[in-house]
């Protein structure tokens, strides 16, 4: 039995702006070069994120086994965590010797580990550090420095602290901003409570993306399939409902946890945000779109999601002349010459647009990438922990899970042993079908 992949082209949905992207999060110890690789048989269009690399480990470690690629070809995007630019901007130069397409800044992180090193989450208290970190990577690659973020960092709820955060790496040069859309609460969660309880506002992003419409905003964090990442980017009533309290205050001095010294002062946010809200409210789109939607959890669990995006973006995203002429070079940026030079692009021959994909046409290809990989050392145990969700939510996924997890099978390193499962799953699933077709019968 075959399970196809399907995206309905619903032609009233709402469009979204011409280079939209979908990205799958850096997460680590998961997107790790396998992973990618298997996500990359799902998708061609989507973005995928390394595991953040800190920069003193590639200053000190074994690059190919840090920054080493699978066969995920190119929109590829390292990420780099460190706060220091030159050490950054070396790591980002050893990114893109590996043919990475984007460096990314990892301003998100709430791990105690993270905080002693003083970056990840903390460093959007020294927004000009961030902004040294981009522009000295910038200096030194020729692919876009992103930087991944916060809306806020512990209970600092004022849109003025991300709004100066965003306002000061942009001035550095910083085009694409990938916005975590909770606050990192630094004192006393845990990196897995902080992804859960500090509460989701969506339309803190909205409104960066109308106050910055020069730059690119993506939106992650909490997102569980594609239709609700249709919803969120393209409901103008996100991008309206943000505080309005804070909108036009007077300036102030908000008391922004800094990491050493004073308080940073934070400018008052211009009134004219107001009726640009309100104007958006009223064309009921926003004004300036977001540019992107990132899958953390969701993508990694039920990786089907992936076997979705190409459709659905073939049959949502647009091509809106204004939009592209004021963000030409951040949304339309081919990827470098260099990318295309150095990667041989391999990702396994699938169904074009991915129209037709199976789970089987996966499991076939995955034996191919294992069957590569063998003389370089790739080992089913590497990849079988990645590819545990491919059935999820289908009859039999129970099977598929156990048997992939047998550390038995696994050390015997048998690559067909992915296409032995593969078939005992799509028989009793069959079966299932049958008897459900008997009983209804
Ligand atoms: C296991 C795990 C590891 C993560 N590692 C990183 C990381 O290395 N860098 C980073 O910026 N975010 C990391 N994150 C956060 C994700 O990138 C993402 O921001 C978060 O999971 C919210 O998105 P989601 O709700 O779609 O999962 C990690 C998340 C998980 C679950």
């Amino acid at each position: 039995m075959s399970h196809v992949s399907s995206v309905s082209n619903n032609a009233a949905s709402p469009a979204l702006p011409a280079g939209f992207r979908v990205s799958v999060a850096p997460m680590m110890e998961w997107t790790d070069r396998h992973c990618r690789s298997f996500h990359r048989l799902l998708s061609r269009q989507a973005w995928l994120y390394t595991e953040m690399v800190t920069a003193q480990a590639i200053a000190h470690g074994d690059l190919d086994h840090l920054l080493g690629r699978g066969e995920e070809g190119e929109r590829v995007v390292l990420q780099l965590g460190g706060n220091d630019p030159q050490l950054l901007a070396r790591a980002a130069r050893e990114g893109v010797a590996y043919g990475y397409d984007e460096i990314n800044l990892n301003c998100g992180c709430p791990s105690d580990r993270v905080r002693e090193g003083a970056f990840g989450a903390c460093l959007m208290a020294e927004p000009q550090r961030v902004a040294d970190c981009v522009a000295a990577m910038q200096a030194v690659v020729p692919v876009p420095v992103t930087v991944k973020h916060r809306i806020g960092i512990d209970r600092h709820e004022d849109y003025a602290f991300v709004y100066r955060f965003v306002e000061t790496v942009a001035a550095a040069g910083c085009r694409r901003f990938i916005v975590h859309a909770r606050n990192a609460w630094l004192d006393g969660l845990d990196p897995k409570a902080n992804r859960e309880i500090p509460p989701l506002r969506y339309a803190v992003v909205h409104r960066l993306a109308q106050d910055f419409s020069h730059c690119a905003f993506e939106l992650n964090g909490g997102l569980q399939d594609l239709a609700m990442g249709l919803a969120v980017a393209t409901d103008p009533a996100h991008a309206a409902s943000v505080p309005s309290a804070k909108v036009g205050a007077p300036s102030s001095t908000p008391a922004v946890p800094a990491m050493a010294g004073a308080p940073v002062a934070v400018p008052a946010v211009d009134p004219v945000h107001l009726e640009s809200l309100t104007a958006l409210a009223a064309a009921r789109r926003p004004l300036q779109p977001l540019t992107g939607l990132m899958y953390g959890r969701k993508a990694y669990h039920e990786p089907w999601l992936l076997a979705g995006v190409d459709a659905w973006l073939a049959a949502h995203a647009e091509v809106d002349e204004a939009f592209v002429s004021g963000l030409r070079g951040v949304i339309d940026e081919p990827p470098s010459a260099v990318t295309r030079a150095s990667v041989a692009s391999s990702a396994a021959a699938l169904p074009e647009g991915n129209a037709a994909l199976t789970r089987a046409a996966v499991v076939d290809a995955l034996v191919g990438y294992l069957e590569r990989g063998a003389a370089q050392g790739v080992e089913l145990r590497h990849l079988a922990r990645h590819v545990l969700g491919l059935y999820h939510g289908q009859p039999a996924a129970r099977i598929w899970r156990r048997q992939l997890s047998d550390p038995q099978a696994l050390a015997r390193n048998d690559p067909q042993w992915l296409r032995t499962v593969c078939a005992q799953v799509e028989a009793e699933a069959a079966r299932q079908a049958e008897r459900l077709a008997g009983r209804e019968g």
